[in-house]
């Protein structure tokens, strides 16, 4: 029995540490996931009516890659046009807050801070 009070830390902690991250981002509309920045409810009003704002929220790009994806659904999804102020609004709130993802990852470590190959049989590279 012992084992269960030892695993019951952890189990405790996991709720929290997901309720701390989350108010440490910005503040998201509980409904889309929206960041709750200006210009989110033109995107929830113009962005979700054909699906989930999920679609939204796990893409990412720059101004130009969301432009090209409205063009895109404008033209073969029945998206509808957009008055230009109405457009501008959309793309900068896109832009600015699912812009994108660089430096998300580490570039690749270089080769001399990489361990030994354990594989010295393997062919390498020469040069
Ligand atoms: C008239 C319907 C409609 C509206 C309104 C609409 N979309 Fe879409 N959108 C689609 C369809 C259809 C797809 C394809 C869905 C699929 O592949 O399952 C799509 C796909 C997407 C995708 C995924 C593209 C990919 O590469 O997979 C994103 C991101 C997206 N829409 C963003 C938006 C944004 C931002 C808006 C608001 C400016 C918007 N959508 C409004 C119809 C719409």
């Amino acid at each position: 029995m012992k084992h269960f009070t030892t695993l019951a830390v952890p189990m405790l902690g996991a709720p929290l540490l997901c309720l701390s991250l989350a108010t440490a981002a910005q503040d998201t509309d509980p409904e889309t996931g929206l960041v709750m920045a200006e210009g989110w409810e033109t995107v929830r009003d113009n962005c979700t009516a054909c699906h989930s704002a999920d679609l939204v929220t796990q893409n990412s790009g720059s101004r130009n890659h969301w432009e090209k994806l409205i063009r895109w659904m404008q033209d073969t999804q029945g998206l509808w046009e957009f008055p230009p102020e109405t457009e501008a609004t959309i793309l900068d709130y896109l832009a600015e807050h699912y812009g994108p993802k660089e430096g998300a990852r580490r570039p690749p470590l270089p080769r001399t801070l990489m361990p030994d190959n354990p594989y010295p049989t393997v062919a390498e590279p020469s040069g």
